[in-house]
């Protein structure tokens, strides 16, 4: 069943758990997905970035979710993620796919992300569709050398204040050191909590974490083992996860997890396999390692059960 983020998020909230966002590009990611999400009765915000809707397909991929949606009586979410164009935000509003958006004005000084982010708020929310902002950059927090640094990228707890209220967005995307893809840390993974939880402290709305990924070692492992080149490869423990979530994290993107169990499951096959042209088979076992790792997920983040 499609719902808005906000109404699962207001209940992650309430619960003290958070739901997974996880990025798709194709049908068998959705399959996987909903596979997982069925096992572990977990509802599940299934997200389409820029380049997804690029390489896919609005319409495609909005017809994919929809179907999927409607088979299950599971709360699931469709959300835009990264909206940076505002053209293409106000697409996907108006499109009927969507039932939440995220509009990133975190690169666009305070005062325009401010009007931008109220602008789109209004005109999702006549139609009842939920929107998620961000404030902050989000980036390493090694790519920050000194405090001073940190504190001009990562999101300043008066100002998330102060955007939440004037935009009225459902969601807040926050920057306390995660960043998007597979080399998060050079060291091990490390999070400014007092940070997060003074924007808690600040803010009421549900908060997010985006670039959550944690490349599970077994995983790595298996891509290492057949070819890919991703040793240095580094993501946010699960011990930081489950603290984020208990410090009020009530959403958490996931991208960079999937793109690497699939890598491993097609790279196993056909290393294994190296007689079968057959794309289903070829694809089969990279949807079972994107349900292991959804799953896995679900039960870290507390959703699982709560679907
Ligand atoms: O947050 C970004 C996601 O990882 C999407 O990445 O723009 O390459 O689809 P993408
Ligand atoms: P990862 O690259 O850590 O999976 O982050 C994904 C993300 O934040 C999508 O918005
Ligand atoms: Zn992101």
């Amino acid at each position: 069943m499609l719902t808005t983020l906000s109404s699962v998020l207001e209940k992650a909230k309430r619960g003290k758990y958070a739901v997974g966002a996880f990025n798709v590009n194709n049908l068998e990611m959705i399959q996987a997905i909903m596979v997982a999400a069925e096992a572990e009765k977990s509802p599940v915000i299934i997200s389409t970035s820029e380049g997804a809707l690029e390489y896919a397909g609005m319409d495609e991929l909005g017809t994919l979710v929809h179907l999927a949606a409607v088979r299950s009586k599971l709360p699931i979410v469709f959300h835009l993620d990264h909206g940076k164009d505002v053209k293409l935000v106000e697409r996907a509003i108006k499109s009927g796919w969507y039932t939440s958006v995220m509009f990133d004005g975190s690169s666009l000084p305070l005062k325009e992300n401010i009007k931008a982010t109220k602008r789109l708020v209004e005109m999702a929310h006549k139609r009842g569709i939920s929107v998620e902002a961000e404030l902050g950059a989000i980036a390493g927090i090694e790519d920050f050398v000194s405090v001073e640094a940190r504190d001009a990228h990562f999101t300043n707890p008066e100002q998330a204040r102060e955007f939440v209220e004037k935009t009225k967005c459902d969601a807040l995307a926050i920057a306390i050191g995660t960043s998007h893809g597979a080399y998060k840390f050079k060291e091990a993974s490390s999070l400014d909590f007092k940070r997060l939880q003074k924007i808690r402290s600040l803010v009421k709305i549900p908060l997010v974490l985006h670039g959550a990924s944690g490349i599970p070692a077994n995983v790595k492992k298996i891509c290492i083992e057949h070819g890919c080149k991703i040793e240095d490869a580094k993501g946010v423990s699960d011990a930081h996860i489950k603290k984020a979530v208990s410090l009020g994290i009530n959403k958490v993107n996931i991208d960079s997890d999937l793109r690497i169990a699939f890598d491993a499951g097609v790279r196993r096959f056909l290393s294994e396999n190296p007689e079968v042209i057959d794309p289903r088979k070829i694809l089969g076992p990279a949807k079972d390692l994107i349900t292991q790792v959804v799953r896995q997920k679900m039960k870290l983040f507390g959703s699982a059960k709560k679907g």
